[in-house]
């Protein structure tokens, strides 16, 4: 039976949702920006999966704040990682939020401080300015490209999850967050 909070043997039922929720979240928000980079535009397919980008990647940056907070709630209790890997464990993790908050963040900032405002699920969050403020705009311009590392990253992530620990160590690190 698995608690709702972090032990240092696994993660918890919250820890488990969020970080499965997000892991499927995430597949279909990055699959809409390989579809958007790499399919003409006027494909049908790739304007649909695109309608939603915007949407999602804000209900991701909420997502990711929560997960935030009870990661730090839980910090006293989660899995602990020792040594020079359990440092570089540590390291990648950090990466990982740091890269889910700045990815939607600096669009969201431009977005807040354009001329169109934004908008989430048809309700206006911010109205429009009537000049857009520059030096908020000028972060976004990294937007994709700090998406395509965030993406690297999680294969990595995958990778090391399911074939070195799961498949070449069989140390149980998978079983911290599954089962
Ligand atoms: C964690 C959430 C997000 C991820 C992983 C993500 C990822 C990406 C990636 C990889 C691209 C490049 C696509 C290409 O080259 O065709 C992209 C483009 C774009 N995204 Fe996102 N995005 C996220 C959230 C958002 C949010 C919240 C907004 C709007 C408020 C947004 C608006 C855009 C726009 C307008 C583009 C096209 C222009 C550009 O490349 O900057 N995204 N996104
Ligand atoms: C098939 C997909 C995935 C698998 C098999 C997987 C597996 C795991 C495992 C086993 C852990 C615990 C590792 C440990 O304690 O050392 C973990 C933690 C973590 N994973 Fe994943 N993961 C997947 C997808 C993702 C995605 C898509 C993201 C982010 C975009 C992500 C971000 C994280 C983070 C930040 C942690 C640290 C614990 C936390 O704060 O939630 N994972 N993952």
């Amino acid at each position: 039976m698995s608690t709702l909070t972090d032990t240092p043997q696994r993660y918890g039922r919250i820890s488990r949702i969020l970080h499965w929720g997000m892991a499927a979240l995430f597949a279909a928000q990055f699959l809409s920006a390989i579809l958007h980079w790499a399919l003409p535009r006027g494909n049908e397919l790739r304007e649909l999966l695109w309608s939603y980008h915007t949407n999602l990647g804000a209900t991701l940056f909420l997502l990711v704040m929560l997960r935030g907070i009870w990661g730090l709630m839980n910090i006293p209790r989660r899995p602990h990682h020792t040594g020079l890997a359990g440092r570089l464990i540590v390291t990648g993790h950090v990466a990982l939020y740091a890269l889910m908050v700045a990815v939607p963040a600096v669009r969201l900032l431009a977005a807040a401080t354009d001329t169109r405002g934004f908008s989430y699920f048809g309700v206006q969050i911010f109205s429009g300015r009537e000049t857009a403020l520059a030096w908020a705009q000028a972060p976004a311009e990294w937007h994709g490209e700090m998406g395509w590392i965030l993406a690297l990253l999680v294969v990595g992530h995958i990778a090391l999850a399911t074939l070195w620990h799961g498949m070449i160590k069989r140390d149980g690190t998978l079983k911290r967050m599954v089962g």
